[in-house]
C-alpha cells in the first residue's frame, strides 16, 4: 500500500517513520516532508498541506490507500471529506469535528454539551461589550482569540489592562486576521498541564499514555509560548491508571456528542488538560497528534500504526491491540537562535548519526537537504527522541545524544522533563 503523510514537521517525520514500519506499506510520500522524512526513505512531494484539491488529485493519481494529515489546517480546510469524496481512506476528523480546534467557542458549546469540565468562559463579537466584560469581572482572566492562530492567540492576562490590551491587539488591531472577529474570555485555571491523547473510530476511544510539552521558549518554564520545545511520556501527574477514567471524562463525552451532531469522530483527539485543585479541566481540544508530543509517543508505541488506522477508519478499534512499550520518552527540540520571533536558516547540521548510535532517534522538524547535505530550515529543527527505563534515564539518553549534534546558531531547553522527574521523587517520597 501507498501512504501520504500530510505536514511537515516533526510530528510528521515521526508518523513516517512510524508507519514505514508496517509490513503493509510499499512506500510513503510526505507533502511537503522535510530533510527528515526523504533520510527515513519517503518520497517528499512539493504539495504544501493546505492545498486541498492538489492532494485529493495526488492521492487519485498515485492511489494512495491511507492519507495522514499531520497539522490541524488541512483538517479544518476539510482534506477528510475531500479525501471521502475521492473514495480515499484519511485518518482524521470531518471538517465539523475539526472545529473543535479551529473554533474555540464552538469547541467551549460542545464541551457544554457534553458535559465536560472546563474553565467558565464568555464569547463575544463585539470588542466593546468584551471589554465590559473585563471590567466588570476583573482579572486574571484568559482570552483567545477564537480561530487558528499557531498557538499565539491566548493571552493569560494577570491584570485587566493586559485583558484590555490582548482585546485590542485581537479584536481591534486584527493580529490573526480572521481568527480574531470573535474571542473567547476565560476564567484562569491554575495548575499543571498534561496532553492526554485517544485514538478514536467514531465511537471508541482509546487512550495513548499521557504527555506533557513545554511549550515556553527557556528553561524553567521562562519566556515566550513556542509550538513546544519538548515532551516526554508519561507524565507522572497523569498516571497510566487513570487513563480510563480520564476518557471517560473528557473524551468519550464528545464523541457521543459530536455522534449526536452526524459527525462521528474519527482521529486523535488531544486534550490539554489543566490539573486543578478540583480536578482536570480541559483548556482545549486539538484535532490530530500534538509536536513534540507525537515523537515521544510514537516511539512508545507498540504496533502497527497502519493497522491501528484502518481499523480506526473501519469503525472498530477494539479488533487491533493498541499497546505501549513500558519503558518512558523524551524528546529535546533544538531551535534556531531566535525563534519564536526571526532566525537563521540553512545552518549545516552534524552529528546525525553519532546522536542515533545509542538507539535515540532523531525526528527532524525544520530540515532540508541540500546536494546531500542536511541543513536548518526552520524554528524549531530538530527533536532527538530517546527511551529510557525511567524518565530520567529517557532524559540523560536524550541529552547524551542532543551533545553530539552540531548546528551553528541553535539553542534548546536543558530542563526538558524535570517537572515530571520532581513529581516521581515527591511521589516516591510520600511513600
Ligand atoms: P490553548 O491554546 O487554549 O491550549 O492555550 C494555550 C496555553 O495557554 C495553554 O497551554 C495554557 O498554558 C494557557 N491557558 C489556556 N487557557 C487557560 C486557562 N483557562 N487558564 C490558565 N491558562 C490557560
Ligand atoms: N504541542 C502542542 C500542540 O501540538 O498543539
Amino acid at each position: 500500500m501507498r501512504v501520504l503523510v500530510i505536514g511537515s514537521g516533526g510530528r510528521e517525520h515521526a508518523l513516517v517513520w512510524k508507519l514505514k514500519q508496517s509490513p503493509l506499506v510499499d512506500d510513503v510520500y510526505a507533502a511537503p516532508g522535510n530533510g527528515g522524512t526523504a533520510r527515513e526513505g519517503a518520497i517528499n512531494i512539493n504539495i504544501p498541506a493546505d492545498d486541498i484539491a492538489g492532494l485529493v488529485t495526488f492521492a487519485r493519481r498515485e492511489e494512495i490507500g491511507l492519507v495522514v494529515p499531520g497539522p490541524e489546517l488541512a483538517l479544518t480546510l476539510g482534506i477528510t471529506d475531500a479525501m471521502k469524496e475521492a473514495g480515499i481512506p484519511c485518518f482524521g476528523p470531518d471538517a465539523y469535528c475539526a472545529r473543535l480546534e479551529g473554533s474555540k467557542a464552538f469547541a467551549k458549546d460542545v464541551m457544554r454539551r457534553a458535559g465536560v469540565p472546563t474553565a467558565a468562559c464568555a464569547v463575544f463579537d463585539d470588542l466593546d461589550a468584551a471589554r465590559a466584560h473585563v471590567r466588570a469581572v476583573g482579572a486574571p482572566l484568559v482570552v483567545k482569540a477564537d480561530g487558528l492562530a499557531a498557538g499565539k492567540g491566548v493571552v493569560v492576562a494577570r491584570t485587566s489592562e493586559e485583558a484590555l490590551a490582548a482585546l485590542d491587539e485581537i479584536m481591534g488591531r486584527k493580529a490573526f486576521g480572521k481568527a480574531g472577529s470573535r474571542v473567547v474570555i476565560e476564567e484562569c485555571l491554575i495548575g499543571e498541564e498534561a496532553s492526554f491523547l485517544c485514538l478514536c473510530d467514531g465511537l471508541r476511544a482509546v487512550p495513548l499514555p499521557s504527555a506533557q510539552d513545554h511549550k515556553a521558549v527557556y528553561d524553567g518554564d521562562k519566556g515566550p509560548n513556542t509550538g513546544g520545545m519538548g515532551a516526554y511520556s508519561p507524565a507522572p501527574v497523569l498516571p497510566d491508571e487513570d487513563a480510563e477514567r480520564m476518557a471517560d471524562l473528557v473524551s468519550r463525552p464528545i464523541l457521543r456528542q459530536l455522534a449526536e451532531d452526524g459527525h462521528p469522530f474519527v482521529g486523535v483527539l488531544y486534550a490539554g488538560l489543566m490539573m486543578t485543585a478540583d480536578g482536570p479541566k480541559v483548556l482545549e481540544y486539538n484535532t490530530r497528534f500534538g509536536d513534540p508530543e507525537c515523537q515521544p509517543l510514537l516511539m512508545r508505541l507498540d504496533g502497527d500504526l497502519v493497522e491501528i488506522m484502518q481499523a480506526a477508519l473501519a469503525g472498530d478499534l477494539s479488533a487491533v491491540p493498541v499497546r505501549q512499550k513500558p519503558e518512558s520518552a523524551l524528546g529535546v527540540v533544538i531551535c534556531a537562535r531566535g525563534y519564536p520571533q526571526s532566525y537563521p536558516k540553512g545552518m549545516p547540521i552534524e552529528g546525525l548519526d553519532e546522536a542515533e548510535a545509542d538507539g535515540a532517534k532523531v525526528f527532524h522538524s525544520g530540515t532540508v537537504v541540500e546536494n546531500g547535505v542536511c541543513k536548518a530550515n526552520g524554528g524549531r529543527v530538530l527533536c532527538v527522541t530517546a527511551l529510557g527505563k525511567t524518565l530520567k534515564e529517557a532524559q540523560d539518553k536524550a541529552y547524551a545524544a542532543v551533545a553530539k549534534i552540531r548546528i551553528p546558531d541553535s539553542f534548546h531547553r536543558s530542563d526538558i522533563g524535570e517537572k515530571g522527574i520532581r513529581r516521581l521523587q515527591q511521589q516516591q517520597n510520600a511513600r
